[in-house]
C-alpha cells in the first residue's frame, strides 16, 4: 500500500486536532509517510504543530517525517493530497459579518445570507492563490478543500481551474447528520446508503437505505417525529446551538414532510425566527471563539506543558477527519466508497442548469467522483435551488467582475434578505467592513 504525503492547509485550524486523531484511527487504511503544515499564521499553527509532535510521537511512531511551515514551496512539493481548511479574516471577520447582517435585521451567518456572500468574497481570493500555488510544485494532488461557504468556493473554483479534475470541495454536513439518523435507526454511519440532492447547505435526503437495500427512510421520518432529533457527533453533540438546529430540522419535517432537510436550511425557510433567537452580542462567532478554540487552545497548551497527550479527554476522532480522510482513502486506492460531495451538475439533476456546482451522492474512484444520476426534482425544490444558485453565481459575478450591482442582485435573492433597501445598507456596510479583503468595486 502506497504510503502518501499530506499537506494541511490552514492547520492553526479549531478542527486540526480533531484531524490528526482522525489520521491515527485510519492509519492502518490511510498510512502516511509524511505530514505537512502549512499556514499564515506561525503562532496559531505552532500550537497545533507541537501539540501533534508529542501526540504523533506516541500514537504514530510509523512517520517518516512531520514538519510546520509557512513557506509555500516548502509545504507544497510533491504532495499527494492537499487538504485545505482555511478562513480568510479568521473568526474575527465572522463576527463581523454576523453583526451587520443582525444589525439590519436580517440572518447573521457563517454561509447562509450576506454574512455567507462577505465570507465567500473574503475566500475566493485566497482559495484562487492557493490552487495555483500548489498546482505550481504538486500538479498531480489532491485537492479536498473544506473552506467555506463551499457552494461559492466550488463555483469560483470551477470558472478559474474548469479543467482541474483533481480539486473537490467536500462538507461534512451531510454525514454529521447521518450520524444522528445512524444512532436512531441502530446502525451503523457507514452502513447507511444515502439518496440526497442539492446544493451545498441546501439539500434533501431523499432516502435512506442501509448496505442491504433495505429502504428506512418512512420509518426514520417517523421516529424523528415522535422521538425529536439530536446531534450525535462528538463534535457538536453538547453544543446548545447545534441541539437548536437540529430541533428546527425536525420542524421542517413537519412542514415539509416530502424529504429530510440539511438542516442549513433553517435559515431560509425561518429566517425571522433565526433572527430574534440571537444575540448580536454573543453571535456564533463568539460561542466558537469561547468554546471550540478556546478548548483546542487549552487542550494544546496541557499537551505541550505536560509533554504528552495520555489521559487526554478532550483528545477525540470526530466525522469531519474521517470524513475527508476516507475520502481520501478511497481516491488514493480506488474504492469506489459513496459520499456525498459537490460536482458539476451536467446533467445528474436533470431540470437545474449544467454548470451549477450541485451537492449529490458519488463514488471515488482513482479518477475522481463518479456521480449516480438524481433525474428530475419536484417544482417546490426546483424553484428554490435555481434562486439560491443564481444568488451563489451572481456572487462569483460579481467577485469576477468587480461588480456592485451584481452583488446588490445576489443579496436581493437571497431567501433571507429580498428586500432591496436592507440589501443595500448591509452591502454597504459589508463593503465598508471587508476594505482589506474585498476586490474594489465598480457602481
Ligand atoms: P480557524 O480560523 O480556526 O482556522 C483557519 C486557519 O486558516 C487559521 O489558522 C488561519 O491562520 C489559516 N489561514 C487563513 N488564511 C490562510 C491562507 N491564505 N493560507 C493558509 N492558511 C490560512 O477556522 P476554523 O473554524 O477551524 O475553520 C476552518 C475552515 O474550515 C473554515 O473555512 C470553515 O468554515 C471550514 N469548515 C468547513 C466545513 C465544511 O463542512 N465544509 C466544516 C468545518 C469547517
Ligand atoms: C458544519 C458545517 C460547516 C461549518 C461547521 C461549523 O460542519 O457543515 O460548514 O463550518 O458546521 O459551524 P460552527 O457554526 O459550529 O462554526
Ligand atoms: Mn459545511
Amino acid at each position: 500500500m502506497k504510503k502518501q504525503r499530506l499537506v494541511i492547509v490552514g492547520s492553526g485550524s479549531t478542527y486540526t486536532m480533531g484531524m490528526m486523531m482522525s489520521l491515527i484511527e485510519e492509519k492502518d487504511h490511510f498510512p502516511l509517510k509524511d505530514l505537512v503544515f502549512y499556514d499564515i499564521d506561525e503562532k496559531r499553527q505552532e500550537r497545533n504543530a507541537k501539540a501533534t509532535e508529542i501526540l504523533f510521537k506516541e500514537r504514530y511512531p510509523e512517520l517518516d517525517s512531520f514538519s510546520y511551515t509557512t513557506d509555500k514551496e516548502e509545504a507544497f512539493r510533491d504532495a499527494d493530497f492537499v487538504f485545505v481548511q482555511i478562513r480568510t479574516g479568521g473568526l474575527a471577520m465572522r463576527e463581523l459579518d454576523e453583526q451587520i447582517s443582525l444589525n439590519h435585521g436580517v440572518v447573521g451567518q457563517e454561509t447562509c445570507g450576506p454574512g455567507g456572500m462577505a465570507y465567500g468574497l473574503r475566500s475566493i481570493k485566497d482559495m484562487i492563490e492557493l490552487v495555483y500555488d500548489i498546482r505550481c510544485y504538486s500538479p498531480e494532488a489532491w485537492i479536498l478543500n473544506y473552506t467555506n461557504p463551499a457552494a461559492i468556493v466550488s463555483i469560483a473554483l470551477k470558472r478559474e481551474f474548469p479543467n482541474d479534475h483533481r480539486l473537490l470541495n467536500i462538507c461534512d454536513m451531510p454525514i454529521a447528520i447521518m450520524i444522528s439518523y445512524a444512532q436512531i435507526l441502530g446502525l451503523d454511519v457507514w452502513d447507511i446508503v444515502p439518496e440526497y440532492f442539492g446544493l451545498n447547505h441546501f439539500g434533501w435526503f431523499t432516502k435512506i437505505l442501509d448496505k442491504k437495500g433495505t429502504d428506512h427512510t418512512e420509518r426514520l421520518k417517523q421516529l424523528i417525529l415522535d422521538n425529536g432529533f439530536k446531534p450525535e457527533d462528538k463534535e457538536i453533540a453538547n453544543d446548545v446551538s447545534w441541539q437548536k438546529t437540529f430541533e428546527q430540522a425536525r420542524q421542517i419535517m413537519i412542514d415539509f414532510p416530502e424529504f429530510l432537510p440539511n438542516t442549513y436550511l433553517q435559515y431560509y425557510f425561518y429566517p425571522e425566527q433565526m433572527v430574534e433567537k440571537e444575540d448580536p452580542n454573543h453571535t456564533r462567532a463568539r460561542q466558537v471563539i469561547e468554546g471550540r478554540q478556546k478548548r483546542v487552545h487549552n487542550l494544546c497548551d496541557r499537551i505541550i506543558a505536560n509533554g504528552t497527550a495520555q489521559g487526554e479527554k478532550e483528545l477525540h476522532v470526530d466525522i469531519h477527519g474521517v470524513f475527508m480522510i476516507k475520502a481520501a482513502e478511497s481516491l488514493a486506492y480506488n474504492l469506489e466508497e459513496r459520499f456525498i460531495l459537490m460536482v458539476e451538475n451536467n446533467g445528474i439533476i436533470s431540470n437545474l442548469p449544467a454548470e451549477a456546482m450541485v451537492e449529490v451522492p458519488v463514488i471515488l474512484t482513482t479518477n475522481g467522483p463518479k456521480p449516480f444520476s438524481v433525474g428530475e426534482v419536484p417544482t417546490f425544490y426546483k424553484g428554490l435551488i435555481e434562486n439560491q444558485y443564481a444568488y451563489e453565481k451572481l456572487v462569483v459575478d460579481g467577485y469576477f467582475g468587480k461588480s456592485y450591482m451584481k452583488l446588490l442582485q445576489a443579496l436581493t435573492l437571497n431567501r433571507t434578505v429580498i428586500n432591496v433597501t436592507t440589501a443595500k445598507a448591509i452591502l454597504d456596510d459589508l463593503i465598508e467592513a471587508n476594505k482589506d479583503f474585498w476586490p474594489e468595486l465598480q457602481k
